[in-house]
Parts: structure tokens; sequence; C-alpha cells
């Protein structure tokens, strides 16, 4: 990715972090869903590499849906009020969902869509998210399934993006200051 080198700091988690973390939550999810059909539902479009991977690495059967909310925000302030650009296909009455995320920041988009989607008659409704940036958030959401706690800085990568660049970068890497200043 040499293009985009001067862009980045730091490399926080390589690909094959990432990978080996997948793997785990993998497992574990394949543990507590034994027998049961779960329903992965992946938030637009930061998840798509989460998703991709995850449902891979399940060795269970699966079905997939996607949503995409945008959240209203006054500037930089993220309000907590969301909004539905891309509704589910599925009907979740009686389902077991888990909701795939490429991270939680704020924790408001997360902690409005368990909200919305456990209104509709899920059986259950779970978090799998890869990232968590502690210090960054606002509302506690339980998340079941957690790849890694890290630091509150601007990072990309792994469907992660800024101004919709960086998604394609295998790792997570933190965004050089020149690149947003
Ligand atoms: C990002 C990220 C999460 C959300 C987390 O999505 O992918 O979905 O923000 O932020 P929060 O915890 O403060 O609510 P974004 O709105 O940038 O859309 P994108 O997935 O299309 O990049
Ligand atoms: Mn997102
Ligand atoms: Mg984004």
């Amino acid at each position: 990715f040499s293009d985009v080198e001067g862009d980045l700091n730091e490399i926080l988690l390589t690909q094959e972090q990432i990978h080996d973390k997948i793997d785990e939550l993998a497992r574990e999810i394949e543990r507590d869903y034994a027998g049961e059909r779960i329903l992965l539902v992946g938030v637009l479009r930061g998840a798509v590499m989460v998703m991709a991977d995850l449902a891979r690495a399940l060795k269970v059967d699966i079905e997939m849906d996607w949503m995409a909310v945008s959240s209203y925000g006054t500037g930089t302030q993220s309000s907590g009020v969301v909004r539905i650009l891309k509704d589910l296909d599925s009907d979740l009455t009686g389902r077991r969902v888990l909701i795939v995320e490429d991270i939680i920041d704020s924790g408001l988009t997360l902690s409005w869509l368990r909200g919305n989607l456990a209104s509709r008659g899920a059986a259950s409704v779970d978090i799998c998210a890869l990232l968590r940036k502690p210090e960054a958030v606002k509302v506690d959401v339980e998340v079941k399934y957690l790849g890694f706690d890290i630091p509150n800085k601007f990072v990309v990568g792994y469907g992660l993006d800024y101004a919709e660049r960086y998604r394609n970068l295998r790792g997570v890497a933190v965004l050089a200051p020149h690149v947003y200043e």
C-alpha cells in the first residue's frame, strides 16, 4: 500500500492479529449458539470486512442481512438520533440476532440499533464488535463479543474510513494528523 503509506502513523493491528481474534470470537459464538441459526446483521459500510471474515470463520450455518444507518449530528457532535438509510430485509420475529460492527466509538449507533432491533420481536439481540475506544464511549453498550480495546486515536483500515478512503487496508492503522488537519 505504498501510495497511502505517508498517510499512516503506525500499524495498530496487523491482518494476522485481526484474523486470529476473529477466529477466537467465532469459536465463542459457535459454542454460545450451538444448534441455533444466527442472523448476522452487518452495519454498512464499516462492518463489511468483519462480516466477511467472521461469517467465513464460523463453522455453522448462518444468515446475513444488512442495515445502513446515519446518525444526525451537529458538526462533530453525534446526537444519538439515528436514521435508517437501508433497513433489513429479514423478519426478526423469534430470531437470534447478532449485530456485527467494526467499531464502538461513542456507542450511540449501537445503543440505538440494539433497541430498535429488540423492539421487532427478536428472541435475542447481541453485539459483536471488532474494536472499541473506551475513552470515547458516551453510552455504555453491552458487547458480548469484543475484539480489541484501542486508544482514542483516528484509526482507519479493515472497513474503517476517513472520508470514505482507506477501508481496504488489510490492517488497522492510525491516520497521520496531516491528512485531516
Ligand atoms: C462508524 C463506525 C460505526 C460508528 C461508531 O460508522 O463504522 O458504525 O461510526 O460510532 P459511534 O459509536 O460513535 O456511534 P460511520 O457512521 O462512519 O459509517 P460507515 O460505517 O459507513 O463508515
Ligand atoms: Mn459504521
Ligand atoms: Mg465512517
